[in-house]
This record gives C-alpha cells, sequence and structure tokens, in this order.
C-alpha cells in the first residue's frame, strides 16, 4: 500500500486529514457497472489521500470485475468480493471489519450511484475533527434532495420522523448513508450485535451512536437522484425497517418502565 511516506508533499491540499488517520471510503455495490468508475474517480479527485473499498454483492452485471480492473491501476483502490447479494448493513459490516483490521482511521460510507457527492466529503471530513461521527443530512437547513420522486422523499422523511420521535434520537437525516465514522466511534457500537440487513442499518447504527454517548454532528448535503441504475429499495427493506424500528422503541420503553418500577422509593 502506498502510505504516501517519505516526501513532504507542499501547497497541495492532499493531505489535511492526515490528523485523523488514513480514510477508507467504503461503497457498496450491486449492479452498479455504469456508476462504478464514475464514483471511485470523484472520490479518489475529491479527497486524494483517501483510500477506497467496494463492497460487491458479486453483482451479476459484473461490477466487480470493473472494481478489480480499477484496482489494479491505483493501490488506493481495493475491492471485497462477497458471495451474493445479503442487504446493505451486511457489505458495510464486512467493509468495517475489513477497514478496522487494516489499521484505518476514518471509515466513510458512500453509495455507488452518485447521490452522495464525493465533492462534499472534505466537508463531512472536516466535521469529523469536531465530533464523533458526521451524518450527511438531507433535512438540517441548506441540505437538500435533487431529482427525488415524491414518494421516496415522502418515505425518506417519513421514516426520519418516525425513528427520532420514537427512539428518542435527535436526528433529522437518520436514514442517510453518507456517514464519516472514527474508527473508535465503530469500535464502541457493538457492531457484532448488528443484524439489521436493508437501509434500517443505517438507523440502527446511528440510534447505538446517540445511546453510547457519542458526539454526532449532521452536515448539510445535496443528495443527487441517480441517473443510471436502479434504486435496490423494496417493499422488504421499508417492512424491515419499520417492525425493527418499532421494536427498538418498544423495547426502550419498556426497559425505562422495568427500571422505574424496579427503582426503590428515595427518602
Ligand atoms: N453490496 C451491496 N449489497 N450493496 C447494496 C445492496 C446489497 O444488498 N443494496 C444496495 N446496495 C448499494 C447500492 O448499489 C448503492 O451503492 C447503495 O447501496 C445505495 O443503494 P440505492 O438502491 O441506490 O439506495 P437508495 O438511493 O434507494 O437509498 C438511499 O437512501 C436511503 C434512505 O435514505 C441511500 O442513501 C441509502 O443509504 C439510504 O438508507
Ligand atoms: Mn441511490
Amino acid at each position: 500500500m502506498n502510505d504516501g511516506g517519505g516526501l513532504l508533499e507542499t501547497g497541495d491540499q492532499g493531505r489535511q486529514f492526515d490528523s485523523l488517520g488514513k480514510v477508507l471510503v467504503i461503497i457498496p455495490t450491486y449492479n452498479e457497472a455504469e456508476n462504478i468508475q464514475s464514483i471511485v474517480g470523484r472520490v479518489r479527485a475529491a479527497v486524494p489521500e483517501a483510500y477506497v473499498l467496494v463492497a460487491d454483492d458479486n453483482s451479476p452485471d459484473g461490477t466487480g470485475k470493473i472494481a478489480d480492473e480499477l484496482a489494479v491501476e491505483d493501490d488506493q483502490i481495493h475491492v471485497l468480493h462477497r458471495k451474493g447479494k445479503e442487504g446493505l448493513g451486511a457489505a458495510y459490516l464486512a467493509g468495517f471489519r475489513w477497514g478496522l483490521e487494516k489499521g484505518y482511521g476514518v471509515l466513510v460510507e458512500m453509495d455507488a450511484d452518485g447521490s452522495h457527492q464525493p465533492e462534499e466529503l472534505p466537508r463531512l471530513l472536516t466535521a469529523l475533527k469536531g465530533a464523533d461521527l458526521v451524518l450527511g443530512s438531507r433535512w438540517v437547513p441548506g441540505g437538500r434532495v435533487v431529482n427525488w420522486p415524491k414518494h421516496r422523499e415522502f418515505i425518506s422523511r417519513g421514516g426520519s420522523t418516525y425513528s427520532r420521535l420514537l427512539l428518542d434520537v435527535p436526528i433529522r437525516d437518520v436514514t442517510g448513508g453518507f456517514r464519516a465514522f472514527r474508527r473508535e466511534t465503530l469500535e464502541g457500537l457493538g457492531l457484532d450485535e448488528v443484524a439489521s440487513q436493508g437501509y434500517c442499518f443505517q438507523v440502527d447504527l446511528a440510534r447505538r451512536a446517540v445511546k453510547a454517548g457519542y458526539h454526532v454532528v449532521e452536515v448539510p448535503i445535496t443528495f443527487v437522484e441517480r441517473e443510471l441504475g436502479d434504486s435496490k429499495m423494496s417493499q422488504n427493506i421499508v417492512v424491515e425497517a419499520l417492525w425493527r424500528v418499532t421494536a427498538w422503541g418498544v423495547g426502550e420503553r419498556v426497559g425505562k418502565v422495568g427500571k422505574a418500577l424496579g427503582r426503590k422509593p428515595s427518602s
């Protein structure tokens, strides 16, 4: 691996995040052959010191093979080949394990389809200097979505509001997938117990971070709907999110009531 050791680079903007440790941008893919080359190139241009890990679920359209070709050309690009489609959550968990094992200081989540703009990544990383976890957020002032069908905006806003209220998590965009974690934060979240497969994985990690007392910061982003390929959003993903979020919320409430009942009256 090229760690950029040796000569001091001066005057470029290539190494402004050194204090955070090595940055790994994890990009989960399933059938993103039309997008993968462009997104990886944009990441490498936007944050030249960042490394990329493509976590591909054996995409039938050959995304993994294209990623391999990119990795041959550039030693800051890596590919994690997984045996089949197991969901966004499982792909990220595998990517996080890989990155933590290799000693990266920052692990970034980013979609492959261009919805998360690599050019905004420096803003997330800058915010991470004063935080444990940074969430790219569509629903804070300054954040927005471009070209999203009304029904998607409805599901996303509704899902965020439902989760925020039920889970008592003060985050506006709790389902978003453009995030930067310090490695210590990920290590403190209990990743081994995460069972979420679909997009509720994002809610799961956000709620764990808040409950664990980490400093979570939302940074406004512009989310641009993909132009190529298809969303993997499905009814199953919505159903999983609904039942898991509801179960977490109810579980917490039962826990709180139990604690209150068990507490001895103070004199
Ligand atoms: N490896 C792998 N396995 N990757 C997957 C899988 C999977 O099973 N499912 C989806 N992905 C990848 C896609 O290839 C893409 O790079 C990224 O995950 C996001 O998938 P999309 O299908 O483009 O998601 P979306 O645009 O509908 O949803 C966006 O909004 C959700 C709700 O806010 C994303 O930002 C999600 O992260 C977010 O939760
Ligand atoms: Mn998308």
